[in-house]
């Protein structure tokens, strides 16, 4: 897409990525290029910044900060999918733009993967931390240590863009609950619901601090973090 190196279309259903709500081509790139916006706006976002797309699928905000800026500093996605890595090495990565697989466990995405934890970044390093619907799909052990190596990994001043689903009133934490959203769950992790205060609980166990919180307007009826050190 970018390099124009073999563009081998990603075929549709095979990986699990983001469902059905990317209808074509334009409005995939329009959702990449909305948050690129978002994370300029939210996050501090520039060509100078070191930006970790977390669980990036097959490189969708990849498309998006080429639209937006041309590149930025530092452009690193990672995913435990090795497919989606492959396809996105071959057909978005060249300067400025790379893409790490990590063979880490997650019962829906990579179930024999490894339990061994990663974000593939060194402390301190990252500018603009995002994760467009990876803690939805996230258990309740993961998700406390996910977000201490979010704060680990965050250069000063950085900033993460978080998205998940949090109500009031309900379980701390549950999966694939029944009647709740657009979807009928299948499978494991398909929905990974918190309830917003265990969810801040372990925000603040990680030493992070809310900057913004925008509740139910994401994919499926997910809510929007903004994240920073305390
Ligand atoms: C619903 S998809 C979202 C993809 C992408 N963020 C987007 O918005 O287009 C969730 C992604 O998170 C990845 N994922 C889940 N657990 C992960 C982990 N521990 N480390 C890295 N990626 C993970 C999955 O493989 C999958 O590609």
């Amino acid at each position: 897409m970018f390099n124009r190196r073999s563009t081998t279309p990603l075929p549709p259903g095979k990986y699990r990525m983001g469902g059905t709500h990317f209808k074509n081509d334009q409005a995939f790139i329009k959702t990449a290029v909305g948050d690129v916006q978002r994370l300029e706006e939210y996050c501090g976002l520039t060509r100078e910044s070191a930006l970790l797309d977390w669980g990036c699928g097959a490189g969708r905000l990849a498309v998006g900060v080429r639209e937006h800026f041309g590149h930025i500093r530092d452009y690193h996605g990672v995913d435990i999918q090795a497919e989606l890595i492959e396809w996105a090495d071959q057909n978005l990565a060249g300067p400025h733009f790379r893409f790490s697989y990590v063979n880490v466990s997650n019962e829906r995405y990579n179930p024999e993967g490894l339990p061994d934890r990663t974000l593939a970044a060194a402390p301190g390093s990252v500018d603009v931390f995002y994760a467009y619907s990876v803690f939805s799909h996230m258990n309740d052990e993961d998700t406390p240590a996910y977000l201490q190596l979010i704060a680990e990994a965050l250069a000063p001043g950085g900033r993460a863009f978080v998205t998940c689903f949090v109500e009031e009133d309900v379980a701390p934490w549950e999966e694939n609950p029944e009647g709740y959203g657009p979807l009928d769950w299948k499978g494991r992790l398909h929905c990974t619901r918190f309830a917003r205060w265990h969810f801040e609980d372990h925000v603040n166990a990680a030493r992070l601090a809310v900057d913004r919180f925008e509740h139910g307007r994401e994919t499926d009826g997910q809510s929007l973090y903004v994240l920073r050190c305390r």
